[in-house]
């Protein structure tokens, strides 16, 4: 199906070590493209993507550094051009979470989810379109939540909800910064998610209740985040631009 082919494609994938954005780089790859893979240390996680990358016969490349950065992200945008070729895909998925009463929550702790999930993406966005827009060719791709429509029941995160609300409306407003110019900015929002997060022990009970609650009854595996974002990054989603891609199990009709 060539209109979801990626080859000659270059993406660069934020977090891509681990969970949903490993997924998505390795996803990007089996679809054609050579992947920048982005994240805070080349330790671990990044590696193993980068191997299962090359393991499929594309390029992959390791950048580390922080999304908080502008410098950072400016490097790793030139170092992908300089090693993989022109940017032509963007998943901006690095993102932090927490829970703590709205009463408690300590002022430093809101701007550290702020910092990463909302100016973090934006910086990213910005990293990426300075060099899309000179091409006028481009596909980004945010990776939001559904936390970011709903609120969770019984989950006390008004900055983690408030930031992907943040990371929605930014993107349908970058969206219409770029349309005319050849770059599409568009969400994938995932549902509750199987990652390394939710694996542990102790929130066993409340992955219990996250399956309970799903239309579907069940988590979503990383792996069912690829098919939409290889959806928004390729030619089948050419006139798709200021979407929020719910991919959450029937979640949020309930
Ligand atoms: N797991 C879920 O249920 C779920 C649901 C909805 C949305 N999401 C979103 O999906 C994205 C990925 O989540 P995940 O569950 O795979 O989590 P994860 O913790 O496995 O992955 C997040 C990645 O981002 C990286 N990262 C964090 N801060 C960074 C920074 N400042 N600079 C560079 N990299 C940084 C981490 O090192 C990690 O590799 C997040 O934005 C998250 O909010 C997850």
């Amino acid at each position: 199906m060539t209109l979801f082919d990626l080859h000659g494609d270059v993406a660069l994938v934020t977090g891509a070590g681990s969970g949903i954005g490993q997924a998505i780089a390795i996803g990007l790859a089996e679809a054609g493209a050579d992947i920048a893979c982005f994240g805070h240390t080349s330790k671990g996680g990044l590696d193993e993507t980068a191997q299962r990358i090359t393991a499929l016969g594309r390029k992959a490349l390791v950048l580390t550094g922080t999304v908080t950065s502008e410098d950072d992200l400016a490097a790793a945008v030139e170092r992908t051009e300089s090693e993989l070729g022109a940017l032509t895909i963007a998943v901006n998925n690095a993102g932090i979470a927490g829970a703590e009463p709205a009463e408690t929550l300590p002022l430093e702790t809101w701007q550290k989810i702020y910092d990463v999930n909302v100016s973090g993406v934006f910086l990213s966005c910005q990293a990426e379109a300075r060099t899309m827009l000179k091409r006028r060719k481009g596909s980004i791709i945010n990776i939001a939540s559904m936390s970011g429509s709903i609120v969770n029941r019984g989950l006390t995160q008004a900055h983690y909800n408030s930031s992907k609300a943040a990371v929605i409306h930014m993107s349908k407003s970058l969206a219409m910064e770029w349309a005319d110019r050849g770059l599409r900015v568009n969400v994938v929002s995932p549902g509750y998610t199987l990652t390394p997060m939710n694996k542990r022990p102790e929130v066993a009970d409340q992955v219990k209740i996250f399956e309970r609650d799903t239309p579907m009854g069940r988590m979503a595996m990383p792996e069912e985040m690829v098919g939409p974002t290889v959806f928004l990054a390729s030619r089948a989603s050419s006139f798709v631009t200021g979407i929020d891609l719910i991919v959450d199990g029937g979640f949020v009709c309930w």
